[in-house]
């Protein structure tokens, strides 16, 4: 099936329309947003949404591809990016025989990593190998445990200018965009300028070349926590609970199920 965006297209949208983009987990949900967005992540960040845990940090390249191969079935002209978890693109070596593993496994149009300037050997190494790589920069949350928190940048001169060498690295090797994650307006729209490739905000502003949200933050579904840069556009949570509480509440009644409700 032909896809309704490729890696051409993207990267032509720089400067010329807005590029939007959904986490999505499942092959149904996938099926709602492919027609409302450019591209769909299977981001790690189902291992905390999804399964329940603290962080993306215990996410394995099996989950991945599991939730990948979903997400591909129901929507099969979307532009799908798979993340790459954490620990399996410790080497160039390693990363590449496991986004080979992705490709092979599932439909997937590229794969995305995060990291800097330190990683941009790996990520050539991919490109190389016709592996499509998405960066991801700025705050990365495969790096909680050793920044021990979630740390917004670009707040001091330091983190400005190495999150912009790391766009730019990255950008050198080869990947034909970038997300760019937890950075100041003012870092979010210097790195959108410093590179020719779309960048991808999440939290990083409103000048990046197009916005990510993880899906169960923006429909309201995931209530543990909001972060600032999450906008609701539903309030799921309470939807979801109301229609339940009511179907129970019928089936306890007997108004549930009715007569059309029946085979005759
Ligand atoms: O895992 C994820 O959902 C992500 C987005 C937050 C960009 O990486």
């Amino acid at each position: 099936m032909r896809k309704t965006e490729t890696i051409a297209s993207l990267k032509s949208a720089k400067g010329e329309r807005r590029l939007t983009m959904i986490t999505a987990y499942d092959a149904l949900f996938a099926s709602l947003f492919a027609e409302e967005v450019e591209m769909l992540l299977v981001g790690d960040s189902l291992n905390m949404s999804f399964l329940g845990e603290p962080d993306t940090l215990s996410a394995t390249l099996d989950q991945m591809i599991y939730h990948t191969r979903a997400v591909c079935n129901g929507a099969p002209a979307s532009f799908v990016v798979c993340d790459m978890p954490f620990g399996t693109t410790n080497t160039k070596e390693e990363a590449l025989a496991n986004a080979v593993e992705v490709f092979r496994r599932t439909r997937a149009d590229a794969v995305k990593i995060e990291g800097g300037a330190s990683r941009a050997e790996l990520v050539r190494h991919l490109v190389d190998n016709a592996i499509a790589v998405m960066g991801h920069v700025g705050l990365m949350p495969q790096s909680v445990r050793s920044e021990g928190g979630y740390r917004v940048q670009g707040r001091d001169e330091e983190s400005f200018a190495r999150v912009i060498a790391d766009a730019k690295a990255i950008e050198e090797a080869g990947a034909f965009s970038l997300v760019i994650e937890g950075v100041t307006p003012e870092l979010g729209r210097a790195v959108t300028e410093a590179v020719s490739i779309p960048v991808i905000g999440i939290g990083a502003g409103a000048e990046t070349d197009g916005q990510v949200l993880v899906w169960s933050d923006m429909l309201g579904l995931f209530e543990a926590f909001k972060p600032k840069f999450v906008k609701r556009y539903m309030e799921g949570a309470a939807l979801v609970k109301e229609a339940v509480r009511t179907y129970a509440q019928e089936v306890r009644s007997g108004a549930f199920p009715a007569e059309e409700h029946c085979y005759r």
